[in-house]
């Protein structure tokens, strides 16, 4: 019987089990419980790269539509705040907005809405009336609406201007809306020190990082189990311990050791009970490690510059955390000038700060991935030496 792999080493893709994010998930839960004016109706979800935002803005997609709230999740990228517009208004695609720059707020009641575009001054407005004329049909069933934004980043700041406006009034006027925007822990400095947008800093912050790896334990017992296939004893120690509970390798570290077991069992006499070796394990972890390189390491080290790339290369030489002022003699730099870049690197949780002067790589294995492409990166990184 052909069974299929239960992992799901997909960026956006839902996973089998959502480990470890009970607590998040409660304060949205709450937030829709509460009613208006309830914190986690308004919040900013940041992580690092595959961390799992895009399945967290799922899951509350979700939860929301179990509570027959209308769901609009959108991603950040050019024409943004209009294809919102687009679809609070999807039943009037051929009318014509009708707004004039003069029209005032009292003016606004029938206006309608649709599919020609509109300005960015007119935009604050225009999605506020469209959102309020959806809300004015939800709520007389009982329902709201929730926007979620991913990849916040990466937004226009014309766009995140209409849509903060708009939402901060509604929210203001205690209408059922709530508003989750997720992206890179860049966001923080990007739109939070923008003085238009200080309605985004009252959001409530969720920092997602690593899963406890009991959790990951638990999980890859149960869902190998569901699918036929055990994983016990060493082997599953091994399993969740290459995770280091990162994500985006749980799903990695799974998917390729039950890829392994599922072709040895296909192959052998005696289909039926398979248990996963030890052997098996270690395939899988050199495996998903592979992809863990191509998936995040590489496009991460793509956005940073070289001087960033040089500071990791200079902590790369050490085994543990490293002391700030090492690396910076490794740069040949003064400290002032390394702490500039061990700050980004902070900000963008590449790096942690260890306290008493140490920092250490934030993202799983991307020590290792560093010395085995030190000589390419260095290439790469040209006119810094090291
Ligand atoms: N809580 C979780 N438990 C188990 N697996 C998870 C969890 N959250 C996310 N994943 C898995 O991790 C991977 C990355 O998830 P997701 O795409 O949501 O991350 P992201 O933070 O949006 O990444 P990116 O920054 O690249 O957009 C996916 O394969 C997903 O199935
Ligand atoms: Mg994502």
């Amino acid at each position: 019987m052909r069974r299929s792999n239960p992992f799901k080493p997909t960026a956006g893709r839902m996973p089998p089990l959502l480990i470890g994010r009970d607590a998040i998930i409660d304060d949205f839960e709450e937030g829709l419980d509460d009613g208006p004016g309830a914190p986690g109706r308004l919040m900013r979800v940041t992580g690092a790269r595959r961390v799992g935002k895009t399945v967290i803005l799922t899951e509350f997609g979700r939860i929301a539509k179990a509570r027959k709230w209308e769901v609009i999740d959108e991603t950040a990228s050019e024409g943004l705040a209009q294809r919102l517009l687009n679809r609070l208004t999807p039943d009037k695609p051929s009318m014509n907005i009708s707004i004039k720059p003069s029209v005032s707020i009292a003016g606004l009641g029938g206006v309608s809405l649709g599919e020609a575009n509109v300005s960015s001054q007119q935009m604050p407005l225009t999605l506020r009336a469209a959102m309020s004329q959806r809300l004015d049909v939800l709520e007389r069933k009982n329902a709201g609406l929730l926007v979620t934004i991913d990849e916040a980043q990466a937004a226009e700041r014309s766009d995140m201007v209409a849509i903060a406006t708009a939402v901060q009034h509604l929210i203001r006027e205690e209408r059922n809306i709530a508003f989750v925007f997720a992206g890179l822990p860049t966001i923080a400095s990007k739109w939070l020190n923008d003085e238009v947008l200080t309605f985004l800093r009252r959001a409530q912050a969720e920092q997602l990082g690593d899963i406890p790896l009991q959790d990951v334990r638990d999980a890859f017992e149960d869902t190998f189990e569901d699918s036929g296939i055990a994983i016990e004893g060493k082997a599953l120690d091994m399993a969740a311990k290459a995770t280091e509970g990162y994500p985006f390798m749980i799903q990695l570290v799974g998917y390729h050791i039950w890829r392994i077991a599922y072709r040895r069992s296909k192959n052998s006499d005696h289909a039926g009970s398979v248990t996963v070796t030890e052997q098996d394990t270690e395939q899988g972890i050199a495996n998903a490690l592979s992809r863990l390189g191509d998936a995040v390491h590489g496009p991460e080290l793509d956005g940073l510059s070289p001087i960033d790339k040089t500071y990791l290369l200079a902590m790369a030489q050490d085994d543990g955390p490293s002391s700030t002022s090492t690396v910076a003699e490794r740069m040949g730099k003064d400290a002032a000038y390394a702490n500039i870049y061990r700050t980004r690197l902070i900000e963008a949780q590449v790096i942690k700060d260890m306290g008493y002067g140490k920092v250490d790589f934030a993202i799983p294995y991307l020590r290792q991935y560093l010395r085995e492409h030190a000589a390419y990166i260095r290439m790469n990184s040209s006119g810094t030496s090291l």
